[in-house]
Protein backbone atom coordinates (compact mmCIF):
# COMPACT_ATOMS: atom_id res chain seq x y z
CA UNK A 1 0.00 0.00 0.00
CA UNK A 2 0.76 3.21 -0.52
CA UNK A 3 1.40 6.29 1.62
CA UNK A 4 -1.63 8.19 2.32
CA UNK A 5 -0.18 10.42 4.43
CA UNK A 6 3.76 11.05 5.55
CA UNK A 7 4.17 13.62 8.49
CA UNK A 8 8.30 14.59 8.99
CA UNK A 9 9.58 16.28 12.15
CA UNK A 10 5.73 17.95 12.91
CA UNK A 11 6.24 20.97 15.56
CA UNK A 12 3.82 23.13 16.55
CA UNK A 13 3.74 25.31 19.50
CA UNK A 14 1.17 27.72 21.08
CA UNK A 15 1.40 31.07 22.39
CA UNK A 16 0.08 32.35 25.12
CA UNK A 17 0.57 35.86 27.09
CA UNK A 18 2.85 33.83 29.64
CA UNK A 19 4.60 31.60 27.71
CA UNK A 20 5.22 29.14 24.50
CA UNK A 21 3.65 25.87 25.35
CA UNK A 22 5.26 23.30 23.15
CA UNK A 23 2.76 20.47 21.79
CA UNK A 24 4.53 18.60 18.54
CA UNK A 25 7.96 18.09 18.69
CA UNK A 26 9.48 16.64 15.51
CA UNK A 27 6.30 13.88 15.36
CA UNK A 28 6.93 11.59 12.21
CA UNK A 29 4.76 8.98 11.13
CA UNK A 30 3.73 7.53 7.95
CA UNK A 31 -0.52 6.45 7.04
CA UNK A 32 -0.79 3.99 4.35
CA UNK A 33 -3.70 4.12 2.17
CA UNK A 34 -6.76 2.52 3.79
CA UNK A 35 -4.83 2.08 6.76
CA UNK A 36 -6.73 3.21 10.36
CA UNK A 37 -4.33 3.85 13.39
CA UNK A 38 -5.68 5.35 16.85
CA UNK A 39 -3.39 7.90 18.84
CA UNK A 40 -3.37 7.57 22.30
CA UNK A 41 -1.90 9.46 25.19
CA UNK A 42 -2.78 11.16 28.14
CA UNK A 43 -5.05 14.77 28.05
CA UNK A 44 -3.15 17.76 26.78
CA UNK A 45 -0.60 15.77 24.93
CA UNK A 46 -1.25 17.21 22.09
CA UNK A 47 -3.96 14.93 20.24
CA UNK A 48 -6.10 17.37 18.49
CA UNK A 49 -3.56 19.55 17.50
CA UNK A 50 -2.07 16.69 15.46
CA UNK A 51 -5.69 16.22 14.02
CA UNK A 52 -5.94 19.89 13.32
CA UNK A 53 -2.82 20.10 11.43
CA UNK A 54 -3.12 16.66 9.59
CA UNK A 55 -6.70 18.17 8.53
CA UNK A 56 -5.44 21.66 7.90
CA UNK A 57 -7.49 23.18 10.09
CA UNK A 58 -4.42 24.68 11.69
CA UNK A 59 -0.53 25.09 10.29
CA UNK A 60 2.55 23.43 12.39
CA UNK A 61 5.40 26.03 12.76
CA UNK A 62 8.04 23.76 11.12
CA UNK A 63 7.76 19.94 9.15
CA UNK A 64 6.13 18.34 6.59
CA UNK A 65 2.49 17.36 5.83
CA UNK A 66 2.73 14.94 2.25
CA UNK A 67 -0.71 14.19 1.69
CA UNK A 68 -0.74 11.77 -1.49
CA UNK A 69 2.82 12.68 -2.49
CA UNK A 70 1.70 16.62 -2.41
CA UNK A 71 3.37 18.79 0.46
CA UNK A 72 0.57 20.79 1.56
CA UNK A 73 2.26 23.83 2.76
CA UNK A 74 3.39 24.36 -0.63
CA UNK A 75 -0.51 24.73 -1.52
CA UNK A 76 -2.70 28.27 -2.01
CA UNK A 77 -5.13 28.47 0.46
CA UNK A 78 -7.46 27.91 -2.12
CA UNK A 79 -6.24 24.05 -3.00
CA UNK A 80 -5.71 23.86 1.23
CA UNK A 81 -10.05 24.67 1.11
CA UNK A 82 -10.36 22.16 -1.74
CA UNK A 83 -8.12 19.36 -0.56
CA UNK A 84 -10.14 19.25 2.86
CA UNK A 85 -13.67 19.53 1.06
CA UNK A 86 -12.55 16.79 -1.22
CA UNK A 87 -10.60 14.46 0.21
CA UNK A 88 -10.94 14.79 3.90
CA UNK A 89 -13.46 13.95 6.68
CA UNK A 90 -13.52 15.22 10.21
CA UNK A 91 -15.46 14.25 13.30
CA UNK A 92 -15.37 15.72 16.82
CA UNK A 93 -16.20 14.75 20.13
CA UNK A 94 -18.74 17.34 20.32
CA UNK A 95 -21.23 16.69 16.59
CA UNK A 96 -21.30 20.01 15.76
CA UNK A 97 -24.01 19.76 13.68
CA UNK A 98 -26.16 23.03 12.77
CA UNK A 99 -29.47 22.63 15.33
CA UNK A 100 -31.17 24.43 12.94
CA UNK A 101 -30.82 21.80 10.04
CA UNK A 102 -32.23 18.32 9.63
CA UNK A 103 -30.64 15.39 10.24
CA UNK A 104 -30.39 14.67 6.17
CA UNK A 105 -29.91 18.75 5.38
CA UNK A 106 -26.83 18.20 7.57
CA UNK A 107 -25.11 15.01 5.96
CA UNK A 108 -26.18 17.44 2.40
CA UNK A 109 -23.68 20.54 3.85
CA UNK A 110 -20.45 18.64 2.53
CA UNK A 111 -22.04 17.72 -0.82
CA UNK A 112 -23.74 21.33 -1.01
CA UNK A 113 -20.44 23.06 -0.61
CA UNK A 114 -19.08 21.31 -3.61
CA UNK A 115 -21.63 22.98 -5.54
CA UNK A 116 -23.36 19.04 -5.97
CA UNK A 117 -26.49 19.30 -7.15
CA UNK A 118 -29.45 19.46 -4.10
CA UNK A 119 -31.22 16.50 -5.42
CA UNK A 120 -27.92 14.40 -5.60
CA UNK A 121 -26.94 15.60 -2.41
CA UNK A 122 -30.09 14.78 -0.74
CA UNK A 123 -29.87 11.49 -2.26
CA UNK A 124 -26.50 10.73 -1.15
CA UNK A 125 -27.52 12.11 2.40
CA UNK A 126 -30.13 9.50 2.79
CA UNK A 127 -28.19 6.70 1.26
CA UNK A 128 -25.14 7.58 4.05
CA UNK A 129 -28.00 7.80 7.03
CA UNK A 130 -28.89 4.74 5.86
CA UNK A 131 -25.75 3.26 6.22
CA UNK A 132 -25.81 4.43 9.80
CA UNK A 133 -28.52 3.19 10.12
CA UNK A 134 -30.82 6.20 11.04
CA UNK A 135 -32.93 6.19 7.88
CA UNK A 136 -36.26 6.55 10.38
CA UNK A 137 -34.65 9.50 11.43
CA UNK A 138 -33.94 11.74 8.35
CA UNK A 139 -36.25 14.65 9.19
CA UNK A 140 -34.99 14.94 12.77
CA UNK A 141 -33.03 18.28 14.16
CA UNK A 142 -29.91 17.31 16.19
CA UNK A 143 -31.48 18.04 19.76
CA UNK A 144 -34.97 15.63 18.65
CA UNK A 145 -31.76 12.94 18.45
CA UNK A 146 -30.45 10.87 21.16
CA UNK A 147 -26.18 11.20 21.52
CA UNK A 148 -25.50 8.31 19.63
CA UNK A 149 -27.77 9.60 17.12
CA UNK A 150 -26.29 12.73 16.76
CA UNK A 151 -22.62 11.00 16.18
CA UNK A 152 -24.19 8.76 13.75
CA UNK A 153 -25.22 11.70 11.73
CA UNK A 154 -22.27 13.62 12.40
CA UNK A 155 -20.24 10.01 10.78
CA UNK A 156 -22.39 10.08 7.91
CA UNK A 157 -21.78 13.86 7.47
CA UNK A 158 -17.97 13.14 7.60
CA UNK A 159 -18.18 10.27 5.45
CA UNK A 160 -21.26 11.54 2.36
CA UNK A 161 -18.51 13.17 -0.13
CA UNK A 162 -16.42 9.96 -0.06
CA UNK A 163 -13.42 11.39 1.66
CA UNK A 164 -9.70 9.35 1.23
CA UNK A 165 -9.06 10.83 5.17
CA UNK A 166 -11.15 10.57 7.93
CA UNK A 167 -9.74 12.56 11.08
CA UNK A 168 -11.52 11.38 14.32
CA UNK A 169 -11.30 12.98 17.83
CA UNK A 170 -12.43 11.12 20.17
CA UNK A 171 -15.61 10.06 18.13
CA UNK A 172 -17.12 8.41 20.70
CA UNK A 173 -15.57 9.98 23.83
CA UNK A 174 -19.49 11.20 25.10
CA UNK A 175 -21.36 7.64 24.64
CA UNK A 176 -21.91 5.24 27.02
CA UNK A 177 -19.57 1.67 26.14
CA UNK A 178 -22.30 0.12 24.08
CA UNK A 179 -23.54 2.95 21.98
CA UNK A 180 -19.48 3.86 21.88
CA UNK A 181 -18.66 0.12 20.56
CA UNK A 182 -21.85 0.55 18.01
CA UNK A 183 -20.35 3.89 16.99
CA UNK A 184 -17.14 3.20 16.42
CA UNK A 185 -18.06 -0.45 14.50
CA UNK A 186 -20.03 1.55 12.20
CA UNK A 187 -17.32 3.85 11.55
CA UNK A 188 -14.81 1.65 10.73
CA UNK A 189 -17.01 -0.46 8.49
CA UNK A 190 -17.90 2.48 6.44
CA UNK A 191 -14.27 3.77 6.11
CA UNK A 192 -13.80 -0.02 5.18
CA UNK A 193 -15.95 0.38 2.56
CA UNK A 194 -14.41 3.86 1.50
CA UNK A 195 -11.20 2.39 1.47
CA UNK A 196 -10.15 6.07 3.41
CA UNK A 197 -7.54 6.01 5.83
CA UNK A 198 -8.35 7.01 9.47
CA UNK A 199 -6.64 8.56 12.27
CA UNK A 200 -8.66 8.31 15.49
CA UNK A 201 -7.43 9.92 18.33
CA UNK A 202 -9.17 8.23 21.61
CA UNK A 203 -8.68 7.38 25.44
CA UNK A 204 -10.69 4.18 25.14
CA UNK A 205 -7.39 1.46 24.29
CA UNK A 206 -10.04 -1.39 23.82
CA UNK A 207 -11.62 0.35 20.52
CA UNK A 208 -8.02 1.25 19.83
CA UNK A 209 -6.52 -1.72 19.44
CA UNK A 210 -8.98 -3.22 17.45
CA UNK A 211 -7.62 -0.48 14.82
CA UNK A 212 -4.74 -2.00 12.10
CA UNK A 213 -2.03 0.11 14.47
CA UNK A 214 -1.85 2.04 17.62
CA UNK A 215 0.83 4.72 18.39
CA UNK A 216 0.63 6.38 22.03
CA UNK A 217 1.75 10.22 22.18
CA UNK A 218 4.23 11.62 24.73
CA UNK A 219 6.20 14.69 24.52
CA UNK A 220 5.08 15.43 21.31
CA UNK A 221 5.98 12.16 19.52
CA UNK A 222 4.11 9.22 18.42
CA UNK A 223 6.20 5.98 19.41
N1 LIG B 1 -5.10 27.69 21.25
C1 LIG B 1 -4.27 27.28 22.23
N2 LIG B 1 -3.49 28.15 22.90
C2 LIG B 1 -2.65 27.73 23.86
N3 LIG B 1 -2.48 26.45 24.23
C3 LIG B 1 -3.24 25.53 23.59
C4 LIG B 1 -4.17 25.89 22.57
N4 LIG B 1 -4.78 24.77 22.13
C5 LIG B 1 -4.26 23.75 22.86
N5 LIG B 1 -3.34 24.20 23.74
C6 LIG B 1 -2.53 23.39 24.65
O1 LIG B 1 -1.88 22.43 23.88
C7 LIG B 1 -1.82 21.19 24.57
C8 LIG B 1 -2.37 20.09 23.68
O2 LIG B 1 -3.76 20.28 23.51
P1 LIG B 1 -4.65 19.23 22.71
O3 LIG B 1 -6.02 19.76 22.69
O4 LIG B 1 -4.01 18.96 21.41
O5 LIG B 1 -4.51 17.94 23.64
P2 LIG B 1 -5.26 16.53 23.55
O6 LIG B 1 -4.21 15.46 23.55
O7 LIG B 1 -6.20 16.54 22.40
O8 LIG B 1 -6.05 16.46 24.93
P3 LIG B 1 -7.47 15.77 25.29
O9 LIG B 1 -7.19 14.30 25.38
O10 LIG B 1 -7.82 16.37 26.60
O11 LIG B 1 -8.44 16.11 24.20
C9 LIG B 1 -2.60 21.36 25.86
O12 LIG B 1 -1.69 21.53 26.92
C10 LIG B 1 -3.40 22.62 25.63
O13 LIG B 1 -3.57 23.36 26.82
MG1 LIG C 1 -8.29 16.48 22.27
Amino acid sequence: MSALLEVTELSKSYQTPYSRVSVLESLSFQLRSAEKLAVVGTSGVGKSTLLHCLGLLDRPDSGRIIFQGHDVAELTEDQRVELRHFKVGFIFQFHYLIAELTAVENVMLPLLIRAESRSFAHQQAEKFLEAVNLSHRLSHRPGELSGGEQQRVAIARALVHQPELILADEPTGNLDPETATQVFDLLVTRCHELEAGLVMATHNHDLASKLDRVMTMKQGKLC
